[in-house]
């Protein structure tokens, strides 16, 4: 065994994927996950099946905001904090509190025991919807930041509360900034999921604005190799860009899918979504060069790939 680590959104897409990761590295895993029910907790359960059938891992079914993290801390190498309310559309109205309470009150709470433990870097999942709706693309991490939904201004608050923990607390952390992350286990609501599922289900599929909104889709394996790696990081940059380079539009993902599934697909279009930016597209060059970082998987294997575990998982028939 290499040493102990902690894996906050242990059940989530990302944070399963991780967990899987880091036992195959030979790490010993604390996961922790309430299974909130955003989406399907059974779904989150078969998530973690494979890890927890692993010796090395255990899971820690609390919320963040009750869990004691302190008792859990011993011998901790690194904590990777990818647990958050996630969803930028969603973000709006009442369900803001949920955002509050899981990206900023929980984050706080965790860099509020963190700072007794200087020596344990903490790896935050952030996300590219703190840059906003900004013409400067490709993005640079040092460029402004003006989110335009509130889920991307409480990932953006996180930022900069672990930045304040860091300069008055002397605390090490690294915060990824993942772009528009596919692949196996992909969160239900978002596109890709959401585009395989009605067209395996023959369902017509459901497009915000135009389709011509781009984003820099990253392979679910590239987001975990980095994330791993950034434990590792000792240098002086704290901040990430993670975008796999598979910079597309909406409507050239949909013609791949249809390629793919080999049928044609009925688009339904809709008002473009409140709170959705136009583009994304990471300039990576610090990733690479700090963290090593090179994404290899390409939109079209990665969504064979997300397309075969759809298949698979939710067994999800295909009309003539
Ligand atoms: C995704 C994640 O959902 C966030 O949690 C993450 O933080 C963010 O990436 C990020 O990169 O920071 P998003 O880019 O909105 O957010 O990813 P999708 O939900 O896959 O949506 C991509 C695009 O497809 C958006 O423009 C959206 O409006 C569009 N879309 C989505 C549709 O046209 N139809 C749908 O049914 C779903």
């Amino acid at each position: 065994m290499t040493g102990k680590v902690i894996v906050t959104g242990a059940a989530g897409f990302i944070g399963s994927h991780l967990c899987e990761h880091l036992l195959d590295k030979g790490y010993r895993v604390i996961g922790i996950d309430s299974l909130t029910d955003y989406y399907s907790p059974e779904r989150k359960r078969g998530h973690i099946k494979q890890a927890i059938g692993h010796k090395g891992f255990t899971l820690v079914e609390e919320d963040l905001n009750d869990c004691d993290i302190e008792t859990l801390l011993d011998e901790t190498e690194c904590v990777f904090h990818l647990a958050a309310q996630a969803g930028v559309r969603g973000s709006w109205g009442s369900e803001f509190n949920h955002y509050v309470s899981s990206n900023i009150v929980a984050t706080q709470r965790l860099l509020e025991v963190l700072k007794g433990h200087g020596s344990i870097p903490l790896v935050f999942a952030s996300s590219s919807s703190v840059y906003g709706d900004t013409r400067e693309i490709p993005m640079r991490e040092g460029q402004s930041l003006k989110p335009v939904s509130p889920y991307g201004a409480t990932k953006l608050s996180a930022e900069h509360l672990c930045e304040l923990y860091h300069i008055n607390f002397g605390l090490r952390y690294v915060a990824l900034r993942y772009f528009t992350v596919f692949g196996p286990r992909q969160r239900p609501d978002m596109a890709f999921s959401r585009f395989i599922t009605a067209s395996l289900g023959d369902e017509p599929v459901e497009v915000y604005g135009e389709g011509t909104q781009t984003r820099d889709f990253t392979y679910v394996s590239d987001a975990v190799a980095a994330t791993a790696q950034a434990m590792l990081y000792d240098g002086p940059q704290r901040v990430f860009n993670i975008g796999g380079g598979n910079r597309s539009s909406i409507l050239d993902v949909l013609s791949t899918i249809e390629r793919l599934i080999g049928k044609k697909l009925e688009i339904r279009f809709d008002a473009p979504a409140k709170g959705d930016v136009l583009d994304t597209w990471a300039d990576t060059g610090r990733a690479r060069a700090e963290l090593g970082f090179e994404p290899t998987v390409s939109l079209e294997t990665g969504l064979e790939a997300e397309i075969d575990w759809y298949r698979s998982h939710l067994r999800v028939m295909e009309g003539g």
